[in-house]
């Protein structure tokens, strides 16, 4: 590397750390990042070559032994090296007040990634940003912390030529690294362009990076399919999901419209008769969710059971109940294990598992990431593929053990599905098909609220 390269000097306690901010500050500006593994070479390095030095970046964690002496060094020889200086909020430690601000740059933690770039700009009078169209070095061990990366590697074959390392679909995995690693080879290259969304998306996804030990950070390119980018809203980390923060809130802010609009109007839509509902993929979800949070809460009315927090629950449960499935409208279609049977071969084993796991999957997202869903969404999402006859899944409750409000959302999602398969078909079709079907249980009840709401509307007209 240029000799004249800006220097830095990074300390951080936590591989994984160490590695993303390596990322950023090598793939990102193209510093020389010099990465001391332990405290007390960290130390060594700060005070025998700080001159060598334009920028130090450390993460400070409770248990730090050298904080004292760094401070130290820098109050005995005035010195003017700039530290960006990540902690969490709580953590930060007490400083002397001459050096906060003077040298001492704080990045909360859990801001990494736009904290480094506000103090590199701070710092940098001049604009260190790399033109777009630049190769940048990435540290062999920095990939492991992604999961997508690998179409986006190049190697350096002389000054400007640069070759595409894999084939798109293409997977690196530990082994390739190691095999690379064995050759000698220390960096793949990147281009400045793909650095720039890939530390987008790592911002975005920073704090569930560091809620989750075993996290990897997904990246996707912009052209990317809905589907691939959808992998990168919803993160799965072993048997774990994680919602990144941006999609979470935008659910939620959808959520709050919807409470809102059912409040006010908590009508069962009168006919589907006049609904023209587009059976266009992309516009499945969208359609059946709205159609079912006014279902559910028109039901819920018929019934004398529209509490406001009823509502909230059924709203919550009505947008989230099929959140895993998002980008696999196809999936999201099917309703019974037998209709998963008919086109069995149509789905691949991940499909199916994504399947029959959703309900889990939904109800257990709900549970750890919507603190504001009220108690019980979870409930219903995990139950909303139960049949009276104990064919759904699943647990095949069957009726008895199938709560209420669980039984007023299964047979919604029936009427929903079945008028959006039926198109023209009106609400007395569904009722004589459906006669039989919710005949037991708790669906006995709902089958009656619905039956009384129908005969008022055919009084009304
Ligand atoms: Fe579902
Ligand atoms: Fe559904």
């Amino acid at each position: 590397m240029a000799e004249d390269n800006t220097q830095v000097l990074l300390y951080s306690f936590d591989e994984k750390m160490r590695k993303i901010l390596k990322f950023a500050l090598q793939s990102g500006y193209g510093f020389d990042v010099h990465c001391p593994e332990d405290e007390k070479s960290a130390l060594s390095l700060f005070r025998e070559k700080k001159d060598q030095f334009n920028l130090v970046i450390y993460l400070y964690h409770h248990e730090d032994f050298i904080l004292d002496d760094i401070i130290k060094i820098f109050q005995d020889e005035s010195f003017v090296i700039p530290i960006g200086f990540i902690a969490d909020k709580e953590l930060l430690p007490g400083l002397p007040p001459e050096m906060r601000g003077r040298v001492f740059h704080f990045i909360e933690k859990t801001n990494t990634i736009a904290g480094l770039q506000e103090v590199v700009s701070k710092i940098f009078v001049e604009d260190v940003s790399l033109s777009l169209d630049t190769y940048s070095p990435v540290a062999l061990d920095c990939i492991e912390i992604f999961d997508g990366l690998s179409n986006d590697l190049y190697i350096k074959l002389k000054e400007d030529k640069f070759v595409k390392l894999f084939r798109e679909g293409d997977q690196l995995d530990d082994q390739d690294i190691e095999k690379y690693q064995k050759k000698g080879l220390e960096f793949f290259y990147i281009q400045q362009k793909t650095v720039k969304w890939v530390l987008d998306q790592v911002h975005s996804q920073f704090p569930l990076f560091l809620q989750n030990k075993k996290f990897k950070f997904v990246v996707r390119s912009p052209e990317s399919s809905a589907q691939e980018k959808f992998e990168q809203k919803i993160i799965r980390v072993e048997d774990e999901l994680l919602i990144t923060k941006d999609f979470k809130e935008l659910i939620e802010q959808k959520v709050k419209r919807a409470v809102s609009t059912v409040k006010k109007h908590p009508k069962f839509t009168k006919s589907f008769r006049k609904l023209n509902f587009d059976q266009g993929k992309d516009n499945y979800i969208s359609g059946h969710i709205s159609l079912l949070a006014s279902t559910t809460c028109g039901l819920a009315k018929s019934l004398e059971w529209s509490s406001d927090i009823t509502l909230e629950k059924l709203v919550y449960a009505s947008l989230l109940h099929d959140i895993t499935l998002f980008h696999k409208p196809e999936l999201a279609r099917i309703q019974t294990v037998k209709e998963l049977e008919k086109t069995w071969d149509n789905w691949s084993e991940e499909d199916r598992k994504l399947f029959l796991g959703h309900p889990a999957d939904a109800g257990n997202l709900v549970k750890s990431s919507f603190n504001l869903a009220p108690p019980e969404t979870e409930l219903i999402i995990f139950q909303h593929h139960e049949r009276p006859d104990a064919s759904g899944f699943p647990k095949k409750l069957g009726a008895s053990r199938v709560a209420p409000l669980s039984a007023l959302f299964i047979v919604a999602h029936d009427i929903v599905d079945y008028f959006i398969n039926n198109e023209g078909c009106g609400l007395s079709e569904y009722l004589l098909r459906a006669e039989n079907l919710w005949n037991v249980g708790p669906f006995k009840t709902v089958y009656k609220g619905l039956k009384k709401l129908v005969d008022q509307e055919n009084k009304a007209s």
